[in-house]
């Protein structure tokens, strides 16, 4: 029971459509399981309430808000109902992000129209779910932000929107941990490597006309460690550690979880 007696808002708690757990519903089951109270947010209200059931199935304590990340005001809603609802909130993870679905592209090709929405959900929304969550932790002087990035971040990585956004996720990070470390506040991210969610390998099978297999293997391929994508515990693993007290001494950290794919990098 590592995060008893706290609360979560996970934005981006359900999961895109395809074989699998997303790193979002499995932090949230992770979460819950050791104890927290988990506020499933998404804009996808059905997912969001599929993950919250299995929490609740597994005798958890979960409730669902819907809320789109890039309106301000729905993000700034489920802050509050998390804090009306349990009186507090001890743990912000924006899991939200988008890339080929957001239909990001090369430098050649990134229409104005893509770039605006990849930076709108997975900067814009991280900021903003921030901004309305920090107030609250600086009162109790206390509480923990997780955001998932990606190794795309820092690799070579073919689409322009989402890299610039998961970069720009980096050095907010920073610049939050920093600024909010007198309130007892920290805030780490995460840059996931390839993973086997439904979101990064389903997804591309369906953009791309290929089958999951395939789409799988050439991931798998990529990965030193094992030669086999990680899954979504991986990350649900890192963000409960980094969420937890026994991180209390951390902050403005970026911690890789990919199977060594980043030590290539040097
Ligand atoms: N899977 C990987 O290989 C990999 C690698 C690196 C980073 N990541 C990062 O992991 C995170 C997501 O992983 P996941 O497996 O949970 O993805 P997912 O797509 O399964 O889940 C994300 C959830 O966010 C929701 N969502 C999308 N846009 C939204 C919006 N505007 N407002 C509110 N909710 C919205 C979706 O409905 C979905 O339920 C992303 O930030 C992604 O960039 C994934």
């Amino acid at each position: 029971m590592r995060l008893e007696g706290k609360t979560a808002v996970i934005m981006g708690a359900g999961q895109s459509p395809g074989e699998g757990l997303g790193n979002g519903r499995a932090t949230a089951l992770l979460f819950a399981r050791e104890g927290a109270r988990v506020l499933c947010v998404d804009r996808d209200l059905a997912s969001a309430t599929e993950t919250a059931e299995m929490i609740g199935g597994e005798g958890g304590d979960a409730a669902t808000f819907e809320a789109d990340v890039t309106r301000e005001a729905q993000v700034a809603a489920a802050v509050e109902q998390c804090r009306t609802r349990w009186g507090r909130l001890d743990i912000l993870h924006n899991n939200v992000g988008v890339s080929v679905a957001g239909g990001d592209a090369g430098v050649t090709e990134i229409t104005e129209e893509a770039f605006d929405r990849v930076m709108s959900v997975n900067l814009r929304g991280t900021v903003m779910a921030c901004k309305h969550a920090i107030p609250v932790m600086r009162e109790q002087r206390s509480g923990a932000i997780v955001s998932i990035s990606s190794v795309a971040a820092v690799e070579s990585y073919p689409w322009v929107a989402y890299k610039a956004s998961k970069m720009g996720m980096v050095a907010f990070t920073k610049q939050i941990a920093i600024q909010n470390a007198e309130y007892g506040i920290r805030a780490n991210v995460i840059l996931p490597g390839l993973m086997d969610t439904p979101m990064a390998v389903d997804t591309r099978a369906r953009a791309w006309n290929r089958s999951r297999e395939e789409v799988a293997a050439e991931r798998d391929a990529r990965i030193p460690l094992g030669g086999k994508m990680g899954t979504a515990w991986d990350v649900a693993y890192a963000a409960l550690y980094l969420a937890s007290d026994e991180a209390g001494f951390v902050t403005g950290v970026a911690l890789p979880v990919d199977g060594g794919t980043g030590c290539r990098i040097g």
